[in-house]
């Protein structure tokens, strides 16, 4: 958010009150904010705070009256970053969505060429009216990306969808939408994490140390550059929450491999990180195992290889990307992984006793692609080597 440059737009809504948080959370991230308000808003919120906390002048009218000067609406097209328009009105939707310039704000929406957001908030039955559900699908075909309201009580005394998304809501998507890169924008990834659980008998498992920290990092990252990312976990003790991230929590490597099969074909491409169980027990006990002999043979069955699977089934528009975690001979290993998976690139981990694998906040990496580049990082935090698998990621689909 660091300098980056917020329009805030503000119509006639009575969330129009939160708007203070709003601008509060911009600022104290480095945001510049400048702030246009209808006539209406002024009657929700005053002129002054909006001011004093933007610590900017307020655009209400097209000039200004004490001193005749002009309010220059593609100005204020021009200097934004993104524009976001917050509470944006049932009124205020329906003359954005008809080319209607009868104030400062509507003008400016016409001369912007950011990006435009809307966090539309209004009673129940108008959210859900014909007209508002049309001027909010033509919005959205002409670019303009919509915050959805929330449901709970409204100023109404009714209880229902239409609540303004809350400030940090918005502060998320602003985010997304400055962090955004063209090549992930909008396109479907698939991440999968964490250890898998292969049941022995009710109360035991054969399991491995993965904590699927590096998975929900890559995530997170993704989605924080626009891509719409759906998250396939094995059991692990992380939470995750994102407004572009779909969690589906699995346990054993067949439950994981049959929700990717069901969504690899839909997908842009995959980062596959997670440490599957290469075999399972053959049966599985109905009840506990007692321990009743000295010896105790386990038979294993392999499970399926859910990377080699989706690269045997990956179409010429999907990028895939994989792991290769060695305890020796890593770039050996990685680079047979990569050939065998039929990937774009392979991630493989460098193991340095304490400071990489499994549970640990740190990570070394190099990145092999199929045109047999080779790229060595330093050790570093996992979000940040997260980042680097991302960019790399982006890199390739240019
Ligand atoms: N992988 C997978 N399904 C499996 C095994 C592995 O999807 N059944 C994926 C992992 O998520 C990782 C990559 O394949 O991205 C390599 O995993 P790794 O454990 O390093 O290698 P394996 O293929 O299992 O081979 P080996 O255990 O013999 O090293």
């Amino acid at each position: 958010m660091h300098n980056k440059r917020i329009l805030l737009g503000i119509t006639g809504g009575i969330a129009a009150y939160k708007i203070a948080f709003l601008i509060r959370l911009l600022k104290k991230e480095g945001a510049e904010v400048k702030c246009i308000m209808t006539p209406a808003s002024c009657d929700f919120i005053s002129p002054l705070v909006v001011s004093t906390l933007s610590d900017n002048p307020v655009g209400i009218e097209f000039w200004n009256k004490a001193d005749g000067t002009w309010n220059n609406h593609v100005e204020y097209g021009l200097w934004a970053d993104v524009f976001v328009i917050a509470p944006a009105t049932a009124n205020s939707i329906s003359k954005m969505a008809s080319g209607a310039c009868d104030n400062l704000l509507l003008a400016t929406y016409l001369s912007n060429k950011s990006k435009t957001i809307i966090a539309p908030a209004m009673d129940l039955d108008m959210y859900v009216h014909p007209t508002t559900k049309r001027n909010l699908i033509q919005l959205e075909e002409d670019g303009v990306q919509i915050i959805p309201a929330e449901s709970g009580f409204l100023a109404s005394g009714l209880e229902g969808q239409g609540r303004m998304a809350e400030p940090e809501t918005i502060f998320n998507y602003l985010k997304i939408a400055l962090s955004s890169s063209e090549e992930l924008c909008c396109k479907n990834i698939l991440v999968t994490a964490g250890p898998t659980y292969e049941a022995i008998d009710p109360v035991r498992f054969i399991g491995n140390h993965s904590t699927g920290k590096m998975g929900y990092e890559i995530a997170l990252a993704l989605a924080n550059k626009g891509a719409i990312v759906h998250l396939i976990s094995g059991p692990t003790n992380l939470t995750i929450e994102h407004p572009l991230i779909e969690l589906t929590k699995v346990t054993n490597a067949q439950e994981m491999f049959e929700v990717v099969q069901n969504k690899w074909e839909a997908m842009d491409g995959g980062i596959f990180s997670a440490a599957v169980a290469d075999y399972r027990p053959k049966t599985v006990a109905t009840e506990k195992i007692k321990k009743s002999s000295d010896d105790l043979t386990i038979e294993l069955v392999k499970n399926p290889d859910i990377l080699k699977w989706a690269g045997e089934n990956k179409k010429s528009n999907q990028l895939l990307a994989g792991f290769a975690l060695e305890t020796t001979n890593s770039l050996e290993y990685g680079a047979a992984k990569l050939q065998q998976k039929n990937l774009d690139f392979i991630v493989i981990n460098e193991p340095l006793a304490g400071k990489t694998g499994f549970g640990s906040e740190t990570n070394q990496i190099l990145l092999l692609d199929n045109c047999n580049n080779l790229t060595k990082f330093e050790l570093k935090s996992k979000s940040q080597v997260a980042d680097d698998i991302v960019d790399y990621y982006i890199k390739l689909s240019k």
